[in-house]
């Protein structure tokens, strides 16, 4: 096996791993960070990967001269041999630390309140008012991403609080989702921020699902996978107005353009669960 040249280039910390007469074909299209024409060398594509801090694998082109940077490690897309005369290799930083992932969200997403609805299954539209499948005109979905934990978001869920419902049930099965402006992401985890008042109206497990599916898909259970299912790290009160426990998805590889995130349990008794916000962090090309 020739064609594997394992080289140190750089500090011991970020060997690189020299794939000669390969291409690389990611499982998802949305991991190129950059496209660069007039690279002359393969020596200047590795330092053109090796200064972008999300670059951990790229592939030169010496008859095109062209250097494609990707933000994916090696088992996240296949390779392909080539011949010697097509003159392209692959190389991989394999140990390379990415920098933390990031707040993907903006302050004026598109955010659709929904309940009644759970993991695997279609979603019921929430809308404005103080009955079952409410949530408060001004406390609305678009509150979590607003980047401001004065401001909550609230659902009551199957409870009817006009008719003075009032238990552990009420705002369970409620939720969001969101099709991102900034487009498709890899998440890596979430930090919950909770609201003002009543801590037994905090959520305690969350489910997270991703899709690619089109906007008018989105309602349909179908469209959506699984990618979290436990503790919104308020497990322990943080207090009010605080943002929780941050919680990691381990192993996620999959990169989704839409989330969505529904309530399966609430701290305790009250007409309805409410939140600050939800940071979601991950991995994005810009
Ligand atoms: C980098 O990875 C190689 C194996 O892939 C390992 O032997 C080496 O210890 C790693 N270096 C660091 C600093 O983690
Ligand atoms: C890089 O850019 C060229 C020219 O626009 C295009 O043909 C090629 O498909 C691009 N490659 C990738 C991986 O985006
Ligand atoms: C809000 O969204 C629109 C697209 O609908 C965008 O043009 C605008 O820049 C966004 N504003 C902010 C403050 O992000
Ligand atoms: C709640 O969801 C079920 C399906 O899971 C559906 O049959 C029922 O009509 C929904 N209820 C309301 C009030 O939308
Ligand atoms: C909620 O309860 C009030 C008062 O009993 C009633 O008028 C209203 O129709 C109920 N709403 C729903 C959606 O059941
Ligand atoms: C999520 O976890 C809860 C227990 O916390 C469980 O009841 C539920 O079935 C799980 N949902 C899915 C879709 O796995
Ligand atoms: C993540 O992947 C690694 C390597 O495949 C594996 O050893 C580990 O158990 C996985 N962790 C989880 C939580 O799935």
């Amino acid at each position: 096996m020739n064609w594997v040249l394992i080289i140190t280039l750089f500090s011991l910390s970020s060997a690189v791993t020299l794939i000669n007469n390969a291409k690389f074909n990611p499982d998802n299209r949305d991991v190129v960070l950059s496209n660069i024409t007039g690279v002359n060398s393969q020596f200047n594509c590795i330092c053109l990967c090796f200064s972008n801090s999300k670059c951990l694998t790229a592939m030169y082109s010496a008859i095109t001269q062209r250097c494609i940077l990707y933000l994916a490690s090696l088992n996240q897309g296949t390779l392909t041999l080539m011949t010697t005369n097509a003159m392209t290799s692959v190389f991989t930083f394999r140990n390379k630390t990415l920098p933390a992932p990031s707040s993907v969200t903006s302050t004026n997403e598109t955010v659709y309140g929904i309940w009644n609805t759970s993991a695997g299954h279609d979603s019921f539209a929430s809308t404005s008012g103080t009955s079952s499948g409410n949530y408060v005109a001004s406390e609305s979905p678009i509150n979590v991403f607003d980047g401001n934990l004065n401001t909550k978001y609230i659902n009551f869920g199957s409870c009817n609080a006009t008719f003075g419902l009032y238990d552990a049930e009420c705002g369970v099965n409620t939720g969001l989702y969101v099709s991102l402006r900034r487009g498709p992401s890899l998440l890596q985890g979430f930090v919950f921020g909770t609201a003002n008042s009543f801590p037994a109206r905090d959520p305690l497990v969350i489910s997270i699902e991703g899709s690619n599916e089109s906007p008018s898909q989105l309602t349909f259970g179908s469209s959506w996978n699984l990618i979290y299912n436990g503790s919104c790290g308020l497990d322990v009160d943080p207090g009010r107005y605080s943002w929780g426990v941050p919680q990691w998805i381990v192993n996620n590889t999959k990169w989704y353009s839409s989330y969505r995130i529904l309530v399966v349990s609430k701290r305790s008794t009250g007409e309805f669960v409410q939140y600050a916000e939800i940071n979601l962090l991950a991995y994005y090309v810009d």
